[in-house]
């Protein structure tokens, strides 16, 4: 039993290795005839994680099935953000606890980020017993053999390591879309802004070597994939931990000339976004014209109080470079309203930033005290209505943007990735811009995976509706 520990997880540890995933020869197929339910809670960085969950699991014989109460093995795997990602996960253990009721020699297992959480594996060893596994971000490559000892000896496995693990390649994946894929590009994070745990569940920042990651997208051009972006929780960092020379903007030329038509990269700290790399985004068509920047808050007090190294006035020159510079840009980002100290005017600091940047597409969230974070030891006096109307108010405003520069391109042509037929609207195939914009439209003679002109013909809050152009 390996439990986790918040002193370890702060340290960032150098002396990580990088090896091959590699699996016991005996565990392949073992399972078959055996079917799994799996559930993913948060980032794009967990969707991906899920993808490798799926095929280690596929490779040890499951199936898979979206219908839980139907089989051998269930596993969550978790996001420890906010609170609410926590209580969404505790709801479905419960659900599972009164399915093992019936049927007893289900397995339950739980991964991810809150298995990081000291809080939230005592609370699995002393209330829910039944669960047969857990195991956290660090090992998740060890998938297969933790399985096999919870099936086979039928106690609580628990597997969780607060450093580093290995940087570990070659995981098999299974992605969930043909054509647009995830490629990490870095573990981790370094930045301990005050009220997030990110640093503490997934680490230090560690960079794939650019050998690696420039094989698995050539790999995936072959494959006919059209769009790949690049993940990390600090994209911005890439390269700094290895590399002398080398970083995300010489990563983001290298990826260009692999011929992927669309490449995105998330998320960009604001911090230390290079005038470079808007350089290169306005020069490579294959770079996406599309950037996400958290603000979290528009007030210089708060934003120190967060810890998120850079002013109001940093912030605002940074966009006002991005948008000048960059064609038709599109920039979106995440708002956190209601964080300790926050008064009415610190709030209407970040309405203003709002009124200035006129996001194309923005994630509002109330903030939510986490274990072990610096924040959570401040005093909060915000109270919950002040947060939940602030929140409400900010809405209304990135709403109205999203809206007004929507109606901006009635009228216009745009490149759209086909995803399929609309499961909503009869007849009409839906697809993403080169900016992230979800575009209804009727078409005929196209399929999934291509690339088409669309006329954009009417505009909402949170999608266009268009027709094919001949
Ligand atoms: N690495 C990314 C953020 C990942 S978390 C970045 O720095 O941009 C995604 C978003 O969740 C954050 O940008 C923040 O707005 C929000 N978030 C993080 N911790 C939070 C907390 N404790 N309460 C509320 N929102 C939080
Ligand atoms: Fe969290 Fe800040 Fe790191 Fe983003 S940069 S993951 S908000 S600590
Ligand atoms: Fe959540 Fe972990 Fe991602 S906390 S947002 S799943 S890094």
């Amino acid at each position: 039993m390996n439990l986790p520990d918040y002193k370890e997880a702060r340290k960032r540890n150098k002396n990580y290795k990088r090896i091959d995933y590699n699996i016991d020869k005996n565990y392949i197929g073992k399972y078959s005839g055996k079917k799994y339910f799996l559930k993913t809670y948060g980032c794009q960085m967990n969707e991906h994680d899920s993808e490798n969950i799926r095929a280690m699991l596929e490779q040890i014989g499951f199936e898979e099935t979206d219908d839980y109460t139907n089989s051998d093995l269930v596993l969550l795997n978790t996001c420890s953000i906010r609170e609410n990602a926590h209580n969404k996960a505790f709801g479905m253990l419960g659900r599972f606890k009164h399915l093992k009721e019936e049927k007893k020699d289900l397995i339950v297992g739980l991964c991810g980020c809150m298995a990081q959480e000291v809080g939230v594996v005592d609370e699995i060893m002393k209330n829910y017993k039944f669960v047969n596994f857990v195991f956290g971000t660090h090992n998740l490559y060890r998938l297969p053999d933790i399985i096999d000892k919870a099936i086979i000896k039928n106690s609580q496995e628990i597997e969780v390591y607060s450093k580093e693990g290995d940087l570990v390649e070659d995981i098999p994946v299974r992605r969930e879309n043909n054509y647009k894929a995830y490629v990490n590009i870095i573990y981790g994070c370094d930045k301990f802004c005050t009220y997030c745990i990110v640093p503490f569940t997934r680490g230090g920042e560690r960079s794939r070597k650019k050998e690696d990651i420039l094989k698995e997208i050539e790999y995936l051009v072959k494959d006919g994939y059209k769009e790949v972006t690049l993940l990390g929780q600090n994209v911005n960092a890439y390269g700094k931990d290895i590399y002398e020379n080398y970083g995300l903007g010489e990563l983001l030329e290298d990826v260009s000339k692999t011929n992927i038509p669309r490449i995105r990269f998330t998320t960009s700290h604001p911090w230390d976004f290079s005038d470079k790399m808007i350089d290169l985004i306005s020069k490579y068509p294959n770079i996406m014209p599309s950037i996400h920047l958290p603000l979290q808050s528009g007030s210089n007090k708060i934003l120190k109080l967060m810890g998120r190294r850079y002013s109001k006035e940093s912030y605002l020159e940074l966009f006002d470079k991005m948008k000048k510079k960059i064609p038709k840009v599109a920039i979106s980002t995440d708002i956190i309203v209601g964080f300790p100290g926050e008064d009415e005017k610190d709030f209407n600091e970040t309405l203003d930033v709002v009124k200035h940047c006129k996001y194309d597409n923005a994630f509002t969230f109330i903030y939510s005290p986490r274990e072990n974070t610096p924040a959570a030891k401040l005093k909060d006096n915000v109270s919950l209505k002040e947060k939940e109307e602030r929140l409400q108010r900010l809405n209304n405003l990135v709403n109205k943007y999203f809206l007004e520069n929507n109606k901006k391109l009635v009228g216009e042509k745009v490149e759209v990735l086909t995803e399929g037929k609309s499961a909503k609207k009869k007849d009409y195939y839906y697809g993403y811009t080169k900016t992230n914009k979800l575009v209804n439209f009727t078409a005929n003679d196209i399929k999934e995976g291509d690339l088409v002109d669309v006329i954009i013909t009417d505009a909402k809050t949170w999608s266009l509706d268009g027709k094919l152009f001949k």
